[in-house]
Order: structure tokens, then C-alpha cells, then sequence
């Protein structure tokens, strides 16, 4: 099922919304240990919903398939994103890059000009085929065992 429509996320999504992350990076192959180490960093930020910076991608059925969210970091121009995950069952059919696609709209309307991304290892290949460069690496706060790659992502004009 391709998506449907990209939404705002509600305050009632939020459960869903780290359901799915959660099994997201479980999906990854990490442990019930590591996804429970990790589930700081899982949990959708309901601030973040409050504010409009977290978009839900649902199938025609009305089904979640997958949520990004960014953050403004207080320096000029540049903003993180907080997360992005699909589903796994609804994985490798766009829904990924669509809710990218979202985040950079959300940016581009808080006067950003870069994404800063802290990419799981897993995901690496999906950031560069959208277009972002590797500056570096850093250990996950929430486990530091894994080692994120720093991407940042040049917010094209319109
Ligand atoms: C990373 C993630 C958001 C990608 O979502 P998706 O819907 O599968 O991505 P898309 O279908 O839009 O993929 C676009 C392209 O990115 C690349 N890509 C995506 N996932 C990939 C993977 N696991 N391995 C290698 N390349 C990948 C491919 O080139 C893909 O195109 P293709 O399928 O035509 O080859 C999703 O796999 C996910 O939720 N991962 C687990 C959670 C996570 O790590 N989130 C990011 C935290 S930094």
C-alpha cells in the first residue's frame, strides 16, 4: 500500500507513533535490551506534536506506515531532525523519502537552511541516496556503543 496522505500528527497518535519506531529499529536487528536502552530517543517528543513539527504518513486504509519529526536548534538556520521512522512492514516503497521530503517543507518554514542528522547505521544509504553529506560521527547519547554518522542535508531553494 503506497501513502496516501501526509497529516500532522494528534496528541492521541503518540503511542502509535513510538510503537513504530520502536519497532522500527527492532527491525534493525537490535535486541529487546538495546530498542528498551533506546527508547528515550524512540519516544515521539509531544511538544513536538503540539507545535506542528510531526507529520504522520498513512495508507489508503487509514493504516500508519510511518512519522518524521525536526526540531529548530536555536542556531541560526540549522535544524535537526528529532526522527524518522516507517513501519517495517510498509519499508523500501517511499514512504520514507515522502516523509524526508515533508521534513525539508516543515525546515524550509522555519527559516532553515541545513538538516543536521544523527544517522543509525542501518540507515546511512538512505540518507546519501537523498542527498546528504557525511561530517562525522558520534556516539548515540542514549548507547553509546552505536555510532551514529552526522549528516547534513543542504535545504535546496524552491
Ligand atoms: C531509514 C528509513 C526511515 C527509510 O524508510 P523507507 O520508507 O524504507 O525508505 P524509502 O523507501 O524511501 O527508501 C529510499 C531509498 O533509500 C535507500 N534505503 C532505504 N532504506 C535502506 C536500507 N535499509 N538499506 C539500504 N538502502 C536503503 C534505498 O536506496 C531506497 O531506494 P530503493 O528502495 O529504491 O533502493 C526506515 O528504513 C526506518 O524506519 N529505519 C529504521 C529506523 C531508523 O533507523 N530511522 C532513522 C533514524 S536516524
Amino acid at each position: 500500500m503506497t501513502v496516501n496522505q501526509i497529516r500532522p500528527a494528534h496528541v492521541d497518535d503518540a503511542a502509535e507513533l513510538t510503537q513504530v519506531a520502536a519497532r522500527a529499529v527492532k527491525n534493525d536487528g537490535f535486541d529487546d535490551n538495546a530498542v528498551a536502552r533506546f527508547m528515550p530517543g524512540l519516544r515521539v517528543n509531544l511538544a513536538l506534536i503540539a507545535a506542528g513539527l510531526v507529520f504522520v504518513a498513512e495508507g489508503d486504509d487509514g493504516v500508519l506506515q510511518g512519522w518524521v519529526s525536526v526540531r529548530p536548534t536555536g542556531i541560526g538556520g540549522l535544524i535537526l531532525l528529532e526522527g524518522i521512522f516507517v513501519e517495517p512492514a510498509h519499508s523500501r516503497r517511499g514512504a520514507g523519502s515522502r516523509l524526508f521530503s515533508t521534513a525539508v517543507g516543515l525546515s524550509r518554514k522555519l527559516a532553515g537552511n541545513v538538516i543536521l542528522i544523527n544517522s543509525s547505521p542501518s540507515s546511512v544509504d538512505f540518507y546519501a541516496r537523498l542527498g546528504a553529506n557525511k561530517i562525522g560521527a558520534t556516539p548515540f547519547v542514549f548507547s553509546p556503543d552505536v555510532e551514529l554518522t552526522m549528516f547534513a542535508f543542504t535545504i535546496p531553494p524552491v
